[in-house]
């Protein structure tokens, strides 16, 4: 299957914090396959900016290695890449002075779509926001794309909404969520909404809970100062799960459209109950023979920050009272593995005789490695033995079933940065949004927070604290098995 690229119109795309992993790992990789399958054309343009002094020469080198490491691809497409490479300049701005903005204005075009990429710290959005608009730089076909973490609180979200607001419209601000640019997370919305079978089941009536599993099995590597301040409460629930869980909850809006999505994401989060300290697990990876302790590998001692949480979710509405939603995330866990698992429940009643089996269906879409969604199904175990009942998935890897060659199957990212382009805020949370899922957020971090108390150890390569699995023990329920 051969999928369609739809050209994006001419862009003046400029990044700031252009030299930052961020932008060498994931926005221009992502940026040259856009150029490679025809989508971002040859006339578009994207300048670098940091404070170190690099002159384009340089810079293009920099940017040069840092597709060949990080693109598998780009070795056999040198000539591609030295065209693409073209279109990058670079200009060494302070944000935090005000040379070089004026030398940057010149190379942004009449007539093309202008976008500000804030790939840098928090504490610079609001000089950058500023100085464009000081700079002239701000007008009615200019967007911006800013970074998580998008606060640290609601407080300062609030904060950097109300900064933001002074010098450009909602329509202008794109809230990057990379997860929300993950193939699968927008397949949820197909599944759900394209198709008749699910829907119908798809409340407390029929589904007995579902689990969301975040699991990386990388440490916080050499992000230890900000992962401390922040912990995976705050850097993955507060966002990327949150999004997963609105998809999974939200009601079907009237249109697949930016603010008719954002207004049912946005109900899901404020029926959201505040989470109690019973039903919250917070762990932090120790020492294994696998990999290092947390706190050796952040350089922490003695710091009380989780790497690991888990806690029970419940959505007070009419469609999910009743319906538990478990959530776990955490660092050097045994295997990367994302997922979200709808588990039915089982049929009211059996008519098939004691002991042959009796299961609930569970719809697994899977995020990652593999992405895809599956079925367990019961069936009658093949051969002569009776009645007996076995559950078999009915698989729908994604690879598997389209054919991975002929897919162009864009990274969240660059999915993203494409929709920035188009001027789509579909995959972007909008202001109230992040608002109200940092309320909640709050919440769950006051229960511990004034406790000073220390998060559960758990081997580094295991699943997490076994208190993680009790919370769904004590519901006579299971965690599914982490598994890449
Ligand atoms: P890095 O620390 O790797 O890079 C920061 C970039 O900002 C560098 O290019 C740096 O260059 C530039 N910079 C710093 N200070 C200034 C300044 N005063 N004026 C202009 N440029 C400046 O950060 P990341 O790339 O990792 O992260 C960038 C943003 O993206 C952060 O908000 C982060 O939270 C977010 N993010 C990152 C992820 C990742 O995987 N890396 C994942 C999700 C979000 P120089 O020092 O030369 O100025
Ligand atoms: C980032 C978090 O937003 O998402 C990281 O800050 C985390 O800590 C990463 O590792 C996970 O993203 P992905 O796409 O690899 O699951």
């Amino acid at each position: 299957m051969v999928s369609r690229i739809i050209p994006v119109k001419t862009f003046d795309l400029v990044i700031f914090g252009g030299t930052g992993d961020l932008a060498r790992r994931k926005i221009l990789p992502g940026l040259f396959r856009r150029f490679l399958s025809g989508q971002m054309d040859s006339e578009s343009r994207i300048i670098g900016v940091a404070r170190q002094n690099l002159d384009c020469r340089a810079y293009r080198s920099v940017i040069r290695e840092a597709i060949l490491e990080n693109d598998s691809g780009a070795r056999d497409k040198i000539q591609c890449l030295e065209a693409f490479l073209t279109l990058v300049s670079y200009n060494s701005i302070d944000a935090e002075s005000e040379s070089g903005w004026d030398n940057m204005a010149c190379k942004m075009r009449d007539g093309t779509i202008h976008a500000y990429y804030f790939s840098v710290g928090p504490s610079l959005f609001d000089n950058i926001a500023g100085r464009l608009h000081r700079h002239g730089l701000v007008h009615e076909d200019v967007r911006i794309v800013v970074e998580k973490p998008f606060g640290h609180d609601w407080k300062s979200a609030c904060a950097l909404n109300r900064t933001l607001a002074r010098h450009f419209h909602e329509h202008q601000i794109f809230r990057i969520d990379h997860y929300l640019g993950k193939e699968t997370v927008q397949n949820l919305m197909a599944l759900r909404f394209g198709n008749l079978l699910f829907e119908p089941l798809w409340n407390s009536k029929y589904v007995d809970h579902i689990q969301i599993t975040v699991a990386e099995s990388v440490g916080v590597g050499g992000r230890g100062d900000y992962y401390d301040q922040t912990g995976a409460m705050r850097d993955m629930v507060q966002n990327h799960i949150m999004q997963l869980l609105c998809m999974i909850a939200m009601e079907p809006p009237a249109k697949y459209d930016p603010n008719s999505m954002r207004d049912e994401k946005l109900k899901v989060i404020r029926c959201l109950d505040p989470v109690t300290r019973n039903d919250l697990v917070r762990g932090q990876y120790e020492k294994s023979a696998i990999s290092g302790g947390y706190l050796d590998e952040a350089g922490k001692s003695g710091s009380t920050t989780e790497s690991f949480i888990a806690l029970k979710a419940r959505i007070s509405n009419w469609r999910w009272a009743g319906t538990p939603i478990y959530i776990r995330t955490g660092k050097r866990l045994k295997d990367r593995a994302s997922e979200i698992a709808v588990v039915f429940k089982q049929t009211p009643h059996s008519i098939f005789a004691a002991g042959s089996g009796r299961h609930g269906n569970i719809l697994a879409i899977k995020l990652q490695p593999n992405e895809g969604i599956e079925l367990e199904v019961t069936i009658k175990e093949p051969g002569p033995g009776g009645m007996r009942l076995i559950e078999v998935p009915l698989d729908m890897t994604f690879a598997d079933a389209l054919g991975p060659s002929d897919i162009d199957n864009p990274d969240a990212y660059e999915r993203l940065v494409m929709d920035v382009i188009r001027g789509d805020q579909t995959l972007f949370m909008r202001g109230d949004e992040v608002e109200a899922a940092w309320e909640w957020t709050d919440k769950v971090v006051s229960e511990w927070e004034n406790m000073n108390e220390k998060p559960l150890p758990y081997s580094s390569g295991s699943s997490g604290p076994d208190d993680s699995l009790m919370l769904m023990h004590r519901d006579g329920r299971k965690w599914r098995e982490i598994r890449a």
